[in-house]
C-alpha cells in the first residue's frame, strides 16, 4: 500500500519545498520508493533536485491528458534524481491549467496518481502558497497532510487556515484524509520569543493535531543544499537537520 503525502501550508516561505525534498530523500534512504510531485508553478522541488523548469513534460500534461480523458503514459514525465527519488516536475505553465473543464474538477490529480502509486512506497506533494484548485487537487488526492511552519507569531494564523481546509476537503472530497503533523522549521529555539511561539501552536492545536516534538533548526546548509540541486542528506547528512528530517520519515511510515 502505498501513501500519499502533502507538505502543504498557504502562508509562502515556511519550508514546505525544503521538507517536500528532504522528507523525500529520507524516504529514499529507509529503502522506500518515492515519488515526489512538484505541483507549484514556482518549480522550486524542481530546481532542488537539481533540474531545469524547462521540462518538455510536466505535471500539467499529465493533468491535461487525465482532463482530456486521453489513453497515456502516465510515467512519462517522470524524472530520476541520484538520490533514489523520482519526481514530477512543474513550471509557471501550470497556472494555464483548465481543471473547471474536468468533470471532476477537484479529483483530476487524484485520478492521475491512481495511475501511477502503484509503482511508489510513498508519493510526497509539494504544495503551493494559495488556495486554489491545484491545492484542493493536492489535499482530495491525498492520504495525509504534514504542515510545516515556522515558529513565530504569524505562523498560527497561516495554521488555522489550512487546517480548516484539510477539514473542508476531508468531508467534502476525501474522508480518509488526516493530518499528520504541524513540523517547526527554520527553528530558533534559544529565542524566547520561539519557544512562546512554539508553546501558542501547542496550546491551540496541540489537543486534536500531532506535534512533531523534533524540528528543523535554522541553519544555512538546509538553504545551501536545495541551491546545490540535492537534499540536506547528500549536502550534509550529519547535520541536525537531517537527521531530524530522517527521524520524523521514520515515524511517518511508523504511523502507517
Ligand atoms: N531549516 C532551514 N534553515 C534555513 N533556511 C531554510 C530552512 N528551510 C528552508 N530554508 C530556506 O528558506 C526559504 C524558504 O523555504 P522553502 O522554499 O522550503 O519554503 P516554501 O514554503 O516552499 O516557500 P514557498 O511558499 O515560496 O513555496 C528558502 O530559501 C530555503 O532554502
Ligand atoms: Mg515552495
Amino acid at each position: 500500500m502505498s501513501k500519499v503525502i502533502a507538505i502543504a501550508n498557504f502562508k509562502g516561505g515556511c519550508g514546505k519545498t525544503t521538507s517536500a525534498i528532504d522528507l523525500s530523500a529520507a524516504f529514499a534512504r529507509l529503502g522506500k520508493k518515492v515519488l515526489a510531485i512538484d505541483s507549484d508553478g514556482q518549480g522550486h522541488l524542481t530546481i532542488g533536485f537539481g533540474f531545469s523548469k524547462k521540462q518538455q513534460i510536466t505535471l500539467k500534461n499529465m493533468l491535461e491528458n487525465e482532463i482530456m480523458g486521453f489513453d497515456y503514459d502516465p510515467t512519462e514525465a517522470i524524472l530520476h534524481t541520484g538520490e533514489g527519488v523520482d519526481i514530477i516536475p512543474a513550471n509557471k505553465l501550470i497556472s494555464g491549467i483548465a481543471l473547471d473543464a474536468a468533470d471532476n474538477p477537484e479529483l483530476v490529480l487524484k485520478g492521475y496518481i491512481d495511475r501511477i502509486r502503484g509503482l511508489y512506497d510513498v508519493i510526497v506533494i509539494d504544495c503551493s502558497p494559495s488556495f486554489g484548485m491545484m491545492n484542493i487537487n493536492v489535499l482530495a488526492a491525498s492520504d495525509g497532510v504534514i504542515i510545516p511552519t515556522k515558529p513565530e507569531y504569524f505562523g498560527i494564523d497561516g495554521l488555522q487556515e489550512i487546517i480548516g481546509s484539510v477539514r473542508s476537503i476531508k468531508s467534502r472530497f476525501n474522508p480518509d484524509l488526516g493530518i499528520e503533523g504541524i513540523l517547526f522549521t527554520m527553528d530558533t529555539s534559544r529565542l524566547n520569543n520561539t519557544k512562546r511561539n512554539k508553546e501558542a501552536v501547542q496550546a491551540a492545536f496541540g489537543e486534536d493535531i500531532n506535534i512533531y516534538d523534533l524540528s528543523i533548526p535554522n541553519a544555512v546548509a538546509m538553504a545551501e543544499a536545495s541551491s546545490e540541486g540535492v537534499s540536506i542528506h547528500s549536502y550534509d547528512r550529519k547535520c541536525k537537520g537531517a537527521e531530524n528530517y530522517l527521524e520524523i520519515a521514520k515515524e511517518v511510515l511508523a504511523n502507517g
